[in-house]
């Protein structure tokens, strides 16, 4: 829609994540590896989304560091500041402002209907208005850069339909002005914890932290979840019901994972060494990451202004985002004081 005929501009893309310290295995395969992958294509904007983190109740203390850690790890892996614009949402103002003049063409409906909210809403006896209106702010984000796509996990997809429906309402309502930013839905799926249960989450504390020492990472992937009914060394194991063998998918090559179902299915590697090759495997990939983070640590002004040079250059986009929807939704006032 807005990529006019003629135009070579590259399709804008706009993500986020929550803060909530150093990013973990989950975090990387299912985001951060795509989003590095797709600086070469598109025009992209990485944030690190603290207004939304706060209705998640974190301790305002810890807030601060989470947004360093986190800003850490997307350095690391490989977000690259000289190709994209990294920063923090607090920074720039322009998404909250634009998230309540969504409140004008948001229905209270649509937002009780999403699944994240039902959840979330169950652990409240009185449910805060911001885990109601997360998915405004979110449209927000995504629209105040008119952002053509979106890349997010299966479980924000419900939330990027309704950032259609409110580009479709504010247009229909106040002119056309935003384009309807597509889902880009990833294809590693569902990232399962060490836990072998839920979703890989901090919250949960069935993580592995990218940035962990070796020893670190084997001290996680020892105490993961594989085949239940495995219990004794030479009990044959499944590896189709095995969360392991599913990550080794994500680290290892076709023989290897080959290898290691056939080696469990005829019980003759324990589920000790398998989890050993596999923290082996992680450690390894992960090595550049813990490289670079280390050199980012040491010097934490150059963080500071990646993320100010980044609000910066974000500011700007969505300041004249803003000043275009003012106008149309006649937040001009100036416009009416009579010439005289
Ligand atoms: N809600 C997203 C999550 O929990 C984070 C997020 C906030 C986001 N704003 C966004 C993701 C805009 C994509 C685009 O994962």
């Amino acid at each position: 829609m807005n990529d006019g005929a003629g135009s070579s501009r590259k399709k804008r893309v706009f993500s986020g994540m929550q803060p909530s310290g150093e990013a973990h295995l989950g975090n990387y395969l299912g985001a951060l590896s795509r989003w590095v992958d797709m600086q070469d294509d598109f025009d992209c904007i990485w944030c690190i989304v603290d207004d939304h983190a706060i209705t998640a109740g974190g301790d305002p203390a810890e807030l601060p560091g989470h947004v360093f850690d986190l800003a850490v790890s997307y350095v690391a892996v490989g977000l690259d500041p000289e190709r994209a614009i990294i920063f923090v949402q607090s920074d720039v103002h322009q998404h909250t402002e634009l998230a309540w003049l969504f409140n004008a063409v948001t229905p209270v409906g649509d937002l009780e209907r999403m699944t994240q909210f039902k959840d979330k809403s169950q652990r409240f006896e009185s449910v805060p208005a911001g885990i109601l209106n997360y998915p405004i702010l979110q449209a927000a984000d995504i629209l105040v850069y008119k952002s053509d796509a979106v890349p997010v996990g299966e479980d924000q997809k419900q939330h990027i339909e309704l950032t259609r429906d409110i580009a479709r309402k504010f247009n229909a309502a106040y002119g056309d002005t935003f384009p309807e930013p597509e889902p880009l839905i990833g294809r590693a799926g569902r990232i399962l914890g060490l836990d072998g249960d839920a979703k890989m989450s901090k919250s949960l504390g069935n993580t592995v932290p990218i940035l962990s020492e070796p020893d670190e990472i084997w001290e996680r992937v020892r105490t993961a979840v594989t085949d239940p009914q495995r219990v004794r060394r030479d009990d044959p194991g499944r590896p189709e019901v095995c969360n392991v063998f599913a990550l080794h998918g994500h680290f290892g090559d076709a023989a290897l994972v080959e290898d290691v179902a056939t080696q469990c299915r005829a019980a003759t590697r324990g589920c000790v060494d398998c989890k050993r090759i596999l923290s082996e495997n992680i450690s390894k990939r992960f090595a550049p990451f813990r490289a670079r983070a280390a050199e980012l640590k040491a010097k934490p002004t150059l963080v500071r202004e990646i993320l100010d040079d980044g609000a910066n250059r974000a500011r700007a986009i969505a300041e004249e985002t803003l000043r275009e929807v003012r106008e149309r939704m006649g937040l001009d006032w100036r416009r009416g004081v009579p010439n005289g």
